[in-house]
């Protein structure tokens, strides 16, 4: 068994103080191993985007440990973060968030442009990134210009344009119909079998969660369920929803 990438060890999270303040995250502890696929599920409120922006270096946690290749993330500078960010994670988000009036091509080379990369580089990169997303031809196009499973795949491009190690994607599908969904799901999955990238998904479908190797449930902020999918879809498969998704199983990890 390879070393965890990613280590949580009784992660919380508390929004605000005093009176207002809401406990987020009350416990959280997660190993995730390289080349995993992890589609975390559980009710509205439960806690998986704060848990999200946590692993992506994008917020911290109120106490607990997150560990990164064994690095103590919690204990480093906004800056050496920012850093790590940058070097080693991928965002996808529901809402796509691509800048509007700007092509797919530059949209997907600003995270080369904050590395500092020269002009050459970025455009082979991004025309790289979006030609393995399928958007050949679809450069010069803005996001108005695009469908919402376009833009999607731009967003994705963008988010491994840089070769991250983990790709984080907070409901890819959320604002997508089931057929732009599925190919947004085959996408991941190519990422992750096929490049190698660690995925970590939330979703509340059922039918998008049965592409993960994995499933990982929060309940009012803490993991309640953590199994393994024993017949993850694959490609152009109809998915079948994993027995234990529907009947919580024994944990496995
Ligand atoms: N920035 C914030 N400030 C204060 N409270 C917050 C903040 N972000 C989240 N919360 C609260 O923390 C709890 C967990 O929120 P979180 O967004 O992690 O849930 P979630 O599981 O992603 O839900 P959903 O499925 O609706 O996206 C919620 O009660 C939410 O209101
Ligand atoms: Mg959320």
């Amino acid at each position: 068994m390879s070393e965890p990438l990613i280590r949580l060890r009784g992660v919380t999270k508390v929004y605000g103080e005093g009176a207002t303040a809401l406990q987020a995250l009350k416990g959280v502890d997660l190993d995730v191993r390289p080349g995993d696929f992890v589609a975390i599920m559980g009710p509205s409120g439960s806690g998986k985007s704060t848990a999200m922006n946590m692993l992506g270096c994008l917020d911290t946690p109120t106490s607990g440990a997150y560990l990164f290749q064994g690095m103590h993330v919690e204990s480093l500078t906004r800056d050496q973060r920012a850093r790590l960010r940058r070097r080693f994670f991928g965002f996808v988000f529901q809402g796509f968030n691509l800048l509007a009036r700007t092509s797919a091509q530059e949209n997907v080379e600003l995270p080369l442009l904050y590395r500092g990369e020269s002009a050459a580089a970025r455009h082979a990169a991004a025309a790289k990134a979006l030609a393995s997303v399928g958007l050949a031809g679809w450069e010069h196009h803005t996001p108005a210009e695009l469908s919402g499973g376009q833009q999607q795949r731009v967003a994705i491009a963008r988010a491994i344009v840089t070769e991250p190690a983990v790709l984080l994607a907070d409901e890819p599908t959320g604002n997508l119909d089931t057929q732009r969904s599925r190919e947004i799901m085959e996408l991941l999955w190519r990422l992750n079998v096929e490049h190698g990238i660690t995925v970590l998904m939330v979703t509340h479908e059922a039918d998008m969660a049965a592409y993960a190797k994995r499933i990982v449930h929060f309940v009012d902020g803490v993991v309640a369920n953590d199994m393994l999918n024993p017949h993850p879809a694959g490609l152009h498969e109809t998915p079948t929803v994993a027995a234990p998704l529907t009947a919580p199983g024994t944990e496995v990890h």
